[in-house]
């Protein structure tokens, strides 16, 4: 058997650790100390790396990494924070929903593959393996473990994605039967800091209420503060959502990393917090500090971002969602926009040609052009402009519809939408062959070239 690691005894953690995350965490002391000795790594501001250096943390806070604590993590699929626990710990059962046709590619074994053996491919050379265990297991059923067996348990960006209320309380409950009595679960998710639970099965975001409430209904305590605030600094700016932009995937890239992303103008990030069972019949919860202020400095600069984003027009990619197939034909021929000697019929996807991602303009007077150019369609072409709730998935409803009938003459044509944006919606533009017309089976659609751009004026 390897030695066992011992931690720096000078590792002092004065700091709240049960916090959202904020771009000031990778200045403290012990989140350095931890990130550059034990993970090795370079600060990144990603809010994934933020998870498990203070899933890390908090469990040398709670006395769990000493070298004598049986522990296991649930959704672990193969993060690193194992390999990292694993020198610390006397056993550590890694559990994941592991197969060889799952979804997720963090869980994803080969044929015939055992986790095990799934674990130790992809652990990184020279780490401990040999109080490792693994299993398939979902994280709602943790009957193969044993009760008040376990001295600390874990998981990272795993709850989320489990299902609805009745799933997350079942895991919390099944939690609270396996640790023991001085145990504790770490647990990170995603937070939302001015928006209500998104309930999208597979996909949670979860406000603090709500997570409040799950805790207490499952029997857990809470550390007594959770931390939601954040300095005011550049860092902690939402990352501009830019996805719905030409090009807009690799400008995400491009981007400076930030503690706080930005989807269709809900702003969110990381949260950890830390639990224990409880024997009262009302567990003891937590105060909030922190969460108005840094709400509202938030909300603030994504606007600001909206606003700068759309003060001048910007291409929106007329592909963003149309399937996979078809985008794949349509990226490659994305040139065509510029270049009218391309005479290849666009694949349909269903009776749309274009379809861009849902943009988030904040409250603003709009204005959306769209310009294309067809050659010899006789029919009918429906351009429309749709709304929906932010992260809504299915649920999107028409707000224009303007309707183009081509003669069978090469035709260019500009289109015009104004209209006043609901801060709390999000836009995509349609084009669509009008659907009578796609009962014809020899419909192709020889579009030479179309640009979809938008312009937003704040209104105040
Ligand atoms: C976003 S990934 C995170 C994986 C890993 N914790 C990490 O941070 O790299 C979510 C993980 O949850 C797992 N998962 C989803 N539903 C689950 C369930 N019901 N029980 C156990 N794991 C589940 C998935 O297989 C996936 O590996």
């Amino acid at each position: 058997m390897s030695e066992i690691k011992q931690l720096d005894s000078n590792i002092n953690i004065t700091n709240n650790w049960q916090k959202t995350c904020a771009a000031e965490d990778w200045s403290k002391p012990e989140f350095k100390y931890v990130l550059e000795n034990i993970f090795t790594g370079n600060a990144s501001y990603h809010r994934k790396q933020w998870e498990f250096v203070a899933i890390f943390i908090n469990l040398i806070q709670q006395g769990k990494l000493d070298g004598n604590s049986v522990g296991a993590s649930f959704g672990a699929g193969k993060e690193p924070l194992i390999y990292h626990v694993l020198p610390y710990v006397k056993s550590f059962l890694a559990t994941d929903l592991y197969s060889w046709n799952t979804g997720w590619d963090t869980a994803k074994m080969n044929p015939n593959e055992q986790p095990i053996d799934f674990l130790k491919r992809n652990a990184p050379k020279n780490s401990r393996l040999d109080n490792l265990k693994a299993q398939e297991m979902d994280m709602r059923d943790l009957s193969e473990i044993e009760s008040n067996s376990l001295d600390f348990c874990y998981s990272s960006c795993a709850v989320e994605h489990i299902g609805h209320k009745e799933d997350f309380i079942k895991h919390l409950t099944e939690v609270k039967r396996v640790l023991k009595k001085d145990g504790v679960y770490v647990m990170t998710t995603e937070f939302l800091y001015n928006h209500s639970t998104i309930p999208n099965k597979g996909n949670y975001k979860f406000d603090i209420d709500y997570l409040k409430q799950l805790f207490i209904e499952s029997g857990l305590n809470t550390q007594p503060i959770f931390d939601a605030g954040c300095e005011e600094n550049r860092l902690n700016v939402p990352r501009a959502f830019v996805r719905p932009l030409v090009g807009g995937k690799n400008m995400e890239k491009l981007l400076a990393s930030a503690a706080i992303l930005d989807i269709e103008g809900v702003p969110y990030t990381s949260c950890c917090f830390v639990l224990s069972p409880s024997e009262e019949s009302t567990p003891s919860s937590f105060q909030v500090n922190g969460l108005e202020q840094s709400a509202e400095f938030i909300k603030k600069r994504l606007l600001n971002n909206v606003k700068n984003l759309y003060s001048s027009r910007r291409n929106l990619d007329p592909f963003y969602s149309l399937n996979k197939n078809t985008r794949l034909y349509l990226d490659d021929h994305i040139t065509f926009r510029t270049n009218e000697s391309n005479k290849n019929p666009i694949k349909l996807d269903r009776a749309n040609f274009c379809f861009t991602d849902f943009v988030y303009f904040g409250a603003g007077n709009v204005s959306i052009s769209i310009n294309y150019k067809l050659e010899k369609h006789k029919g009918r072409i429906n351009w429309k402009v749709v709304e929906k709730y932010p992260m809504e998935i299915k649920q999107k409803t028409e707000l224009f519809t303007k309707f183009i009938k081509h003669s069978g003459k090469t035709d260019c044509q500009t289109i015009q939408f104004n209209f006043k944006a609901d801060p709390e919606k999000v836009y995509a533009i349609i084009g669509q062959i009008a659907p009578k017309e796609m009962r014809k089976n020899d419909i192709k659609l020889n579009l030479t070239s179309l640009s979809v751009t938008a312009l937003m004026k704040p209104v105040d």
